[in-house]
């Protein structure tokens, strides 16, 4: 049977998608180590390269060192408000490093805190690299509210899994990856993972109650794949989950 890539557009570089396109990396995708960079430059180099193309916006999260002191934090007893805070400070810190590894681009100066900010930066460059905003949410979140700002064609979540499952990957062998799968349905699963401990979402649920009203296509990736990554950028499905 030839191979038929899930893409939202065929070809895939047609000309809409010049509309800028969303893309949310998780911390612990952008520093999956504690010993290299090598992610770092890696994935600055594709941002580089598809942001040729195309307008991107790439919110980027805290990863496992702001989930070590928020942990810390609430030993110490601190607020939830003060741990997202804690949180927060780690999203840009990593924003940052992402913009250190684009340094021969001209990238803006600053982190921008807000989407309207980034979204006004965005007018005079094709690559803007931001973290978190306000206490109270993720950036799964920040990237919904960033791409209806910026008139997105589509959201990609370059994660730690390659998609949605029809059930958790890492306690029933016979989960598969599914290929798409409807905002509704993920609503439903997302939801029920919320609350229980350690529960790993592909999405969080603020952020895909947002994106199922904005009706923006989103595609779930393992940002660790690199060409799973890029096609998704350029809105090939085919190694990951589209949501729609
Ligand atoms: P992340 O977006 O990285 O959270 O923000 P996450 O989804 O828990 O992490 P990953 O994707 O699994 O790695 C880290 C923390 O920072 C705070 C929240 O406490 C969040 O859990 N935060 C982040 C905010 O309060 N506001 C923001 O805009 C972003």
């Amino acid at each position: 049977m030839p191979h038929t890539p899930t893409t939202l557009f065929y070809p895939p570089l047609l000309p809409s998608l010049m509309q800028p396109v969303v893309v949310s990396i998780g911390g612990s995708i952008l520093v999956p180590k504690a010993s290299d960079v090598d992610s770092v430059i890696d994935i600055a180099a594709l941002l580089d390269d598809m942001s040729e193309k195309r307008k991107l916006y790439v919110v980027v999260g805290g990863g496992r060192y702001a989930r070590t002191y928020i942990g810390f934090g609430r030993n110490l007893g601190a607020e939830e408000r003060h741990l997202d805070r804690v949180g927060i400070e780690f999203t840009r810190l990593n924003a940052d490093l992402l913009r250190l590894a684009l340094a021969d681009r001209n990238l803006p100066e600053r982190i921008p805190k807000t989407v309207k900010g980034a979204h006004a930066l965005g007018k005079n460059h094709d690559l803007v690299v931001m973290g978190g905003t306000v206490p109270g949410h993720t950036t799964d979140h920040v990237s919904a509210l960033l791409a209806r700002e910026v008139g997105a064609e589509l959201l990609v979540n370059a994660t730690s899994v390659d998609g949605v499952y029809t059930a958790d990957p890492y306690k029933d062998p016979k989960a598969r990856r599914m290929e798409h799968i409807s905002y509704a349905k993920l609503l439903k699963l997302v939801k029920d993972a919320e609350g229980k401990a350690g529960a790993h979402v592909p999405f969080d649920p603020k952020g895909t109650r947002l994106m199922a009203e904005l009706k923006i296509p989103l595609i779930i990736v393992d940002g660790t794949d690199l060409d799973a990554l890029q096609q998704a950028i350029e809105g090939d499905a085919s190694s990951g989950t589209l949501v729609n």
